[in-house]
């Protein structure tokens, strides 16, 4: 049977990495890709299966009903079932600290209007992509799990939970088929390098200081983005409707000992760390509990961190030209390049 998928926020990190992923293991499914193309939304992350058949970009904006309803005919066009993962978002706290109200249009605003068009589409299945962020910060000890009550700190975490708590509404009101994901930190190709570790990898590469907030002792939990995608992949086919599913990499680590372990691999010295003001409300320690997913789909992380950040290093290393054009702003030509002013 067909089946058509529409993702959101494909041309960020995340969302580009599982379309490859989706293009690789479940080559006959279709893809309609809507982004809007923010600062974040970069569509050379898509060139390696933008030409495939059955792959489809939109541009176009969540919050804009007119635009989701263009994607949506899109894939009613491609045929077969229809399912949702909904990866587009503002992603980055610090700039949430500056001004939250673009959080709040996009994260809550732009997840009712995805959620409204799904329900009028008889969509299938509703994958929510959320993080760990919601469930605010530990203290030295302990998990989160599913059942962690929500108390997010940021205005960024704050949005995420409005819009897991809109899906939970969609599912309890309407009998919505949706699940919610919550994921830890994510490295990997792709990352726009505001984000810590491709920061790091950026700025060490070209012997500039790497910036390390307050005592530098934050503990994130760090998740092969690979794993991510594969663990989103197992709740879209096989995760129970209306359930919450917690995704980690079991790899915690302080941010002074992730940064000593970049600089160990590039060759660079430590002198290049930088304590910098540290971050407002700053959560000091984030740690999954991924039980109810290994349990329930099978899923548990393939990828060590001892492989995949020497992996990660190599690929931006190998990826220079990329990570030039995203820092210099470049790569904001680039649909204008490709498609005229379409
Ligand atoms: P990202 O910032 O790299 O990409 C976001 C994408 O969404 C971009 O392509 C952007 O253009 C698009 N977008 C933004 N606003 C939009 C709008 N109004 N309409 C359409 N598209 C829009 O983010 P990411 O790191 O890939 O994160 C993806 C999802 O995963 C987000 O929902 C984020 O909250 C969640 N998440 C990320 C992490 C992480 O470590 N990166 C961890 C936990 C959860
Ligand atoms: P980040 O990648 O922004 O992810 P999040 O805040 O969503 O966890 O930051 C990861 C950790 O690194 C967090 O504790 C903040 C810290 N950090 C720095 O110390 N320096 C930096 O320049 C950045 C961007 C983050």
């Amino acid at each position: 049977m067909t089946h058509t998928i529409l993702v959101t926020g494909g041309a960020g990190f995340i969302g580009s990495n599982f379309v490859h992923m989706l293009a690789e293991l479940r080559p006959e499914a279709r893809v309609v890709n809507l982004d809007a193309l923010t600062y974040a939304g970069n569509l050379e992350n898509l060139e390696p299966v933008a030409k495939l058949p059955g792959q489809r970009f939109v541009h176009g904006d969540i919050t804009v009903p007119e635009d989701v309803e263009r994607a949506f005919a899109e894939a009613r066009a491609l045929g077969g079932a229809l399912s949702v993962v909904h990866f587009a978002a503002e992603s980055h706290v610090d700039r949430s600290i500056q001004s939250g109200a673009p959080f709040v249009t996009t994260n809550v605003l732009g997840t009712q209007v995805l959620l409204d068009a799904s329900r009028r589409h008889a969509v299938q299945k509703f994958v929510h992509v959320s993080t760990d962020e919601v469930y605010g910060s530990l203290g030295e000890t302990g998990f989160f799990t599913e059942e962690t009550p929500l108390a997010p700190n940021s205005p960024y975490s704050a949005s995420k939970a409005g819009s897991d708590l809109l899906v939970r509404a969609a599912v309890h009101t309407h009998g919505f088929q949706a699940c919610i994901t919550r994921c830890s930190n994510n490295y990997g190709p792709y990352q726009f390098p505001e984000k810590f570790l491709p920061l790091m990898i950026a700025n060490a590469s070209e012997g500039r200081p790497i910036p390390v907030y307050g005592d530098g002792l934050y503990v994130r939990d760090w998740l092969y983005v690979r794993d991510h995608c594969e663990a989103i992949l197992a709740v879209l086919e096989r995760g129970r409707a209306g359930e919450v599913y917690n995704i980690g990499g079991n790899n915690e680590l302080a941010n002074l000992v992730l940064v000593r372990q970049v600089l160990a691999a590039l060759g660079k010295p430590e002198s290049l760390i930088t304590f910098v003001k540290d971050r407002p409300g700053h959560d000091r320690r984030y740690a999954i509990d991924a039980s109810k997913i290994r349990r329930e789909l099978g899923w548990t992380p393939r990828f060590t961190f001892a492989e995949a950040l020497p992996e990660t290093i190599r690929w931006y290393a190998q990826h220079a030209g990329w990570l030039q054009r995203v820092r210099s702003g470049a790569y904001r030509d680039y649909y204008a390049r490709q498609y005229g002013s379409a």
